[in-house]
């Protein structure tokens, strides 16, 4: 078994996989969201503009898909925040999901990059704020009172991720790098394990159902399911500790 670091800074990045076996869609795989549905149609500012009921509606029944009682943390999500309280150092989840999992599951030290499907934003106030319901095109803004300024604070392709700041930081100067059910399609995400290399300190490790884009730049790499994998390396690590 290769060396694990036994404290420091851990960054986690998450994908749709560590979701999956909540009942949430991947988005790549056989049957996943892509497959289902145009991302151009449902996941850009421009698609936004052109046609925002179609993406409106897109998101209010992911919103409403979320929020289904059988949608609940799976043991990869309690892994990591068991391993948050229990790490004698840093744990930071840096998630690509736009699900609330990891904040069920008990995860405090939590980047959502790509946004969050529960929260929306005014296009004028700009702060994001919880929205549980459906949002639809002329809803007005509670602030501004301006209507058909809310969207959903997700991060479309064409914009910038979120805290990317905070997040390069923090894969510079982490000892140990661990990508989980993210295939490894979208960047910056899929170029964080080069940065981390790069830095030329930390472990890195992939744990995934089957090897993703970037799998060969990985000190080491656990393939299955996140349900499994992830709590058995949450125990080699605190074993290590
Ligand atoms: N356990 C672990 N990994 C899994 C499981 C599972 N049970 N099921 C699937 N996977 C893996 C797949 O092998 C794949 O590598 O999860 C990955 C899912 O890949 P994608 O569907 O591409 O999802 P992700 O990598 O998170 O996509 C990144 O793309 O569309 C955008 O913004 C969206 O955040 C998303 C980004």
């Amino acid at each position: 078994m290769p060396h694990l670091p036994r404290q420091g800074r851990i960054v986690v990045l998450t994908g749709a996989g560590i979701s999956k076996e909540s009942g949430l869609d991947t988005f790549r795989c056989e049957g996943g969201l892509w497959s289902k549905v145009r991302l151009e149609d449902v996941a850009t500012p421009e698609a936004f503009a052109a046609n925002p009921a179609l993406v409106q509606d897109f998101y209010n029944a992911r919103r409403r898909g979320l929020q289904d009682p059988a949608i609940a943390p799976n043991p990869a999500h309690l892994a990591l925040a068991r391993l948050e309280a229990a790490w004698p150092g840093e744990v930071l989840v840096v998630t690509q999901n736009i699900d609330d999992l990891h904040e069920r599951a008990g995860s405090r030290n939590l980047i959502h990059m790509h946004g969050e499907l529960l929260k929306v934003r005014c296009q004028v106030c700009d702060d994001p704020f919880e929205w549980r319901g459906d949002l639809t095109v002329d809803e007005r803004c509670p602030d501004c009172r301006r209507p058909g300024r809310l969207r959903p604070h997700v991060v479309w392709f064409g914009e910038m991720p979120l805290a990317m700041d905070r997040i390069e930081r923090a894969l510079m100067d982490c000892d140990l790098f661990v990508s989980i059910g993210t295939s490894g399609n979208v960047y910056p995400a899929a170029g964080f394990v080069l940065g981390v290399r790069r830095a030329g300190r930390a472990h890195t490790v992939e744990l995934n159902l089957e090897p993703s884009e970037g799998a060969s730049l990985f000190a080491e790499t656990v393939l299955g399911p996140a349900s499994q994998v992830v709590p058995a390396f949450v125990e080699r690590l605190l074993g290590a500790a």
